[in-house]
C-alpha cells in the first residue's frame, strides 16, 4: 500500500515561524490526543515532555494532508519515538491507550475541571485536589477557601465564559470597543489581535491592541475605557494592570514572562440579537446578554509592531519565533523589542513585515500562524 503524501521538495523546518499553518488541521485525530498529553505533562510540571508534544502537534498542524501511516512521517522534524508510538496506537486502534488512561485519571479530571475556571491556575487546582475536592460544589462549600476577585468572576460567569465567542460575536464586540475608545481619543487605533486575527472561527476571548498616532497619548486610555464601559452598564469584571514598560530594557529571555504594557483583562456583557444565551441557566429567561472575556493592551505607537506580533500568537508560533531569533540569529525578541546581540543594538520596526525582515525570515501572514 502506497500511503506517502506527495511530499514537498523542501524539508519542513523545525521552527513554526518557518512554516505556514492555517486553521485547517488535517490531523486533528492526532493533535487532540497530543493536547491531552501536553496538559497532563503540564500538570506534572514535565517541561521536556510538554515541549516535545507541543512541537510535534505544531508540525502535524502544518501538514497539507492527513497522516495515514508511519511512513508519512519520514523526514518530518520534531517527531520522536514517544510521539510516533502514540500515533501508531491511533493508526492501529483509532485511539491511544496512554491518552485513554489519562482521560480516566482522577487527578487529571479534577485539575482539568478546576483550571477551566477563569483565574484558577495549576497551583490552586492542585491545592484543591489535595484537599480531596473533585467538584465545584465541594470547593465552594469550604468556607476556609477564599476566592480572589478573578476566581469569583470565574465561578459566577463559568458557563458563559466556557462557551467563548464566535466570529460574528467578536465583530459585535469590536464595534463596541472601537466606539468606546473613539469617544475618548477620536484617532486612536483599535486592532483586533489574538486568535481572531489568525482567522479562527471561535475564541475563548477577544484580544485588542489600542494605541494612538501621537506617541504617549495612549497613557491613561485604558482607565478611561474601563470607566466608559462601566457607565454603559456592560462591565462585569476588570483587572487593570499599569504599565511597567522601560524603553531602555533589553528583551526578556523568558517566554512566559508577561509583557510590560498597560493592559486589562475584562469580563463584559455582550448584548445582541446574535448572542445565544445558555437557556439551561435559571436566569437565562430574564437576560438578553452573555458574559464574555476581553483583553485590551495599550503599547506606545513606537512599539506597536512588536506588541501586535506578540499578541497575535499562536503561543507556539511565538515560542519558535523567539527560539529562532536566539539560536539562529543571536537576537533576543519579545513583545517589546528585538535586540541584536552581535551588533549590540535594538532593531526598531513599524510593521510586522520589518520584524520578519530583521530576522531574515519570510513573512508569514497572521492566518498562517496557527502553529
Ligand atoms: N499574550 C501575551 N501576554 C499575555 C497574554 C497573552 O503575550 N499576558 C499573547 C499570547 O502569547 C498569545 C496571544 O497573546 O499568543 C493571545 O492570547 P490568548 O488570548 O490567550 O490566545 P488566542 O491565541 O487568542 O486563543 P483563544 O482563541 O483561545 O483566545
Ligand atoms: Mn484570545
Ligand atoms: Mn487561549
Ligand atoms: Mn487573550
Amino acid at each position: 500500500e502506497v500511503c506517502v503524501e506527495p511530499s514537498s521538495p523542501q524539508r519542513l523546518s523545525q521552527y513554526a515561524c518557518q512554516r505556514r499553518t492555517t486553521t485547517i488541521n488535517h490531523n486533528k485525530i492526532f493533535t487532540d490526543a497530543f493536547e491531552v498529553l501536553i496538559e497532563h505533562a503540564e500538570f506534572n510540571e514535565n517541561e521536556g515532555r510538554c515541549l516535545a508534544f507541543m512541537r510535534a502537534t505544531s508540525v502535524l498542524k502544518s501538514l497539507s494532508g492527513a497522516v495515514r501511516c508511519l511512513w508519512d512521517l519520514e523526514g518530518l522534524p520534531c517527531l520522536g519515538d514517544q510521539t510516533k508510538a502514540v500515533m501508531e496506537d491511533i493508526l492501529e486502534c483509532g485511539k491511544s491507550s496512554k491518552v485513554q488512561e489519562i482521560l480516566s485519571d482522577d487527578k487529571y479530571q479534577a485539575l482539568k475541571l478546576f483550571t477551566s475556571v477563569f483565574g484558577v491556575g495549576r497551583k490552586t487546582a492542585e491545592k484543591w485536589y489535595r484537599k480531596g475536592y473533585r467538584t465545584f460544589e465541594e470547593v465552594l462549600a469550604d468556607s476556609s477557601i477564599s476566592l480572589n476577585k478573578m476566581q469569583k468572576a470565574g465561578f459566577l460567569y463559568y458557563n458563559d465564559i466556557l462557551k467563548g465567542l464566535n466570529r460574528a460575536e467578536a465583530d459585535v464586540l469590536s464595534q463596541i470597543i472601537e466606539k468606546t475608545v473613539h469617544t475618548i481619543v477620536p484617532d486612536a487605533i483599535v486592532t483586533l489581535t489574538g486568535g481572531f486575527r489568525r482567522g479562527k472561527e471561535y475564541g475563548h476571548d477577544v484580544d485588542f491592541i489600542l494605541t494612538t498616532p501621537e506617541q504617549g497619548k495612549q497613557e491613561g486610555l485604558l482607565g478611561c475605557v474601563i470607566n466608559k464601559l462601566r457607565y454603559q452598564g456592560i462591565l462585569l469584571y476588570h483587572d487593570h494592570q499599569q504599565s511597567t514598560f522601560d524603553f531602555k530594557k533589553l528583551p526578556s529571555w523568558k517566554f512566559e514572562a508577561m509583557d510590560h504594557y498597560e493592559k486589562c483583562f475584562l469580563v463584559l456583557k455582550l448584548k445582541s440579537d446574535l448572542v445565544e444565551v445558555d437557556t439551561r441557566r435559571d436566569d437565562a429567561a430574564e437576560r438578553d446578554w452573555r458574559a464574555v472575556r476581553v483583553d485590551l493592551v495599550a503599547p506606545p505607537i513606537s512599539h506597536f509592531a512588536f506588541a501586535l506580533l506578540g499578541w497575535t500568537g499562536s503561543r507556539q508560533f511565538e515560542r519558535d519565533l523567539r527560539r529562532f531569533a536566539r539560536h539562529e540569529r543571536k537576537m533576543l525578541l519579545d513583545n517589546h523589542a528585538l535586540y541584536d546581540k552581535t551588533k549590540k543594538v535594538c532593531l526598531s520596526a513599524k510593521t510586522e513585515e520589518e520584524i520578519f525582515a530583521h530576522l531574515g525570515l519570510e513573512y508569514i501572514a497572521p492566518w498562517e500562524r496557527n502553529a
